[in-house]
């Protein structure tokens, strides 16, 4: 019964990318990343992937090209209410289906050292550690982050090869 619940529900979720000119959804965003300027800074060259219920932004993803044939997921988040439900997993499918559409070659995500919950994600779905970017989160951010009880000081890169 709850498992039918959930399938239906990640059916009736639709996946797209946010058109031009259309409101960004910052308090998303902000989720994964609390700081505006570092967000406003990717954006810019970034894509931006929605996940919407009844037209309503649960979810959202945003791509960046790195490096020739290399991109990286800058921001990864959905709303609290809809957590847990499939729905960072399937975004997290939509965007490695857009990069293997556009020919590249690998695809890295990266997080704190204190994100316990999605390094499992991440490695689950076939991410491996590539590099530490040692003292990211301690000197990038003005305010110190904690997550599961410990601070974020370094960024985990993960990487798949498509
Ligand atoms: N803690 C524990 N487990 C987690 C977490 C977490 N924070 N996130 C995902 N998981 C696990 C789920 O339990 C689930 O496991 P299962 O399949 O074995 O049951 C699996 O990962 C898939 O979970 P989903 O339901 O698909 O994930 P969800 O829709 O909750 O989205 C996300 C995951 C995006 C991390 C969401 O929790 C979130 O928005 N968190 C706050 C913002 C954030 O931390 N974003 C990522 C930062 S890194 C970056 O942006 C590049």
């Amino acid at each position: 019964m709850g498992y039918e619940c959930i399938r239906i529900m990640i059916d009736d979720v639709v996946f797209k990318q946010l058109e031009p000119g259309k409101a960004v959804p910052y308090d998303l965003l902000l989720l994964a990343d609390p700081s505006r300027e570092l967000v406003e800074g990717y954006l810019s060259h970034s894509e931006v992937y929605l996940a919407l219920m009844d037209e309503v932004v649960v979810g959202v993803a945003v791509l960046a090209q790195i490096d020739e044939g290399v991109v990286e997921i800058k921001n990864l988040a959905v709303d609290p209410v809809w957590q847990g439900k499939g729905i960072g997993q399937r975004l997290l499918q939509e965007v490695i289906g857009v990069a293997r559409r556009e020919l590249c070659k690998s695809i890295c995500i990266g997080t704190a050292d204190s994100s316990i919950g999605q390094l499992y994600l991440y490695q689950k779905m076939g991410f491996e550690l590539l590099e530490i970017r040692h003292n990211f989160f301690a000197n990038q951010y003005t305010d110190p982050i904690f997550e599961n009880g410990i601070q974020a000081k370094h960024m985990l890169v993960l990487s798949m090869q498509l």
